[in-house]
């Protein structure tokens, strides 16, 4: 496995392996890397004859106040449980290498709706900062195909929609969500849980089954599910930010008429910022 952290080499390789006509997948991420994190490079291996991972903590995705400083770093495992899943290049560069203009000048992408709603109302600025590095990062690797986790499912929805705005010939390829035996799913910020949080935290995953089943029954009034669900977290002692039943497809809010849903929460437990969602077609 390649270890690169200049944005000069990352180009050469890259340009090196488009000449003898191989393919490339690439999966973005953040490191301190999870079981979550190597499914997608695996199936990456699957679709690619070479992959590419970014490890970066992008600090234009993080507000003022945010655990950008907090963010757990962990290079050396990393790179570690990269070689395990057949890792061929490990991109892993410095802030400045990626924003030499500093934070101030730099040139954003937007992508407006999608990222106004659910996190993006907790976290104004959040989306901007990713579509933008995602951005770039497409520009310097030029993938065929990129690996993103449907947990993050707004952020899913969000590259999709800039790579076809933008004509990224890029194919966006969604990978399930993993999860522990207790449903809680995996995530970097669960070590800010502690272990006793860390059982109670599946309980997340568990209000998102019920709202689906009670769904799947007939229940119309998504209002009445939402409210229950928030009512059920605030008892357990989460603080949730928003629960809501949406449309799969562009995260408006869903109304009886839909088919094809996607409920969404995020809640805070502890200092960690929780996200999930589930998905599900109405008979
Ligand atoms: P990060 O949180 O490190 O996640 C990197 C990728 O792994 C994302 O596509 C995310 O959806 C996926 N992922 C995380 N947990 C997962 C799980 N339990 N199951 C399946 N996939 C999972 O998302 C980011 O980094 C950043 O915003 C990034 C896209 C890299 C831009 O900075």
């Amino acid at each position: 496995m390649l270890i690169i952290d200049s944005v000069a080499a990352l180009r050469e390789t890259v340009r090196g392996w488009r000449l003898k006509e191989l393919s490339v997948a690439f999966v973005p991420t953040m490191g301190n890397l999870h079981e979550g994190h190597l499914h997608l490079v695996r199936e990456a291996k699957r679709l690619a004859d070479r992959v590419v991972v970014s490890v970066f903590v992008n600090p234009t995705q993080f507000s003022p106040g945010e655990d950008f400083d907090a963010y757990p770093r962990t290079p050396a495992a990393d790179a570690e449980k990269l070689r395990g899943v057949a890792t061929d290049l490990l991109f892993m560069p410095s802030a400045g290498e990626l924003y030499p203009a500093g934070l101030g000048a730099t040139t954003f992408v937007e992508v407006p709706v999608l990222s106004d709603e659910l996190c993006g109302r907790f976290r104004p600025g959040h989306f901007r900062g990713v579509a933008t590095i995602v951005c770039k990062l497409f520009n310097l690797v030029q993938p065929d195909v990129a690996l993103f986790g449907e947990k993050d499912y707004q952020q899913l929805l969000i590259i999709r929609r800039m790579a076809a705005d933008l004509d990224f010939p890029v194919r966006i390829h969604a990978v399930p969500t993993v999860r522990e035996a207790s449903g809680l799913a995996l995530s970097s910020r669960n070590t800010y849980l502690t272990t006793e949080q860390k059982e109670q935290a599946a309980l997340l995953y568990r209000c998102l089954c019920r709202a689906a089943e009670a769904i799947r029954r007939g229940e119309l009034d998504f209002e009445r599910i939402e409210r229950q669900q928030i009512e059920t977290l605030q008892a357990a002692g989460f603080r949730p930010d928003y629960f809501s039943v949406r449309r799969e497809t562009d995260l408006a809010p869903a109304g009886p008429e839909d088919s094809c849903l996607v409920i969404l929460a995020a809640a805070w437990l502890g200092k960690a910022r929780l996200i999930d969602n589930v998905r599900l077609t109405r008979e």
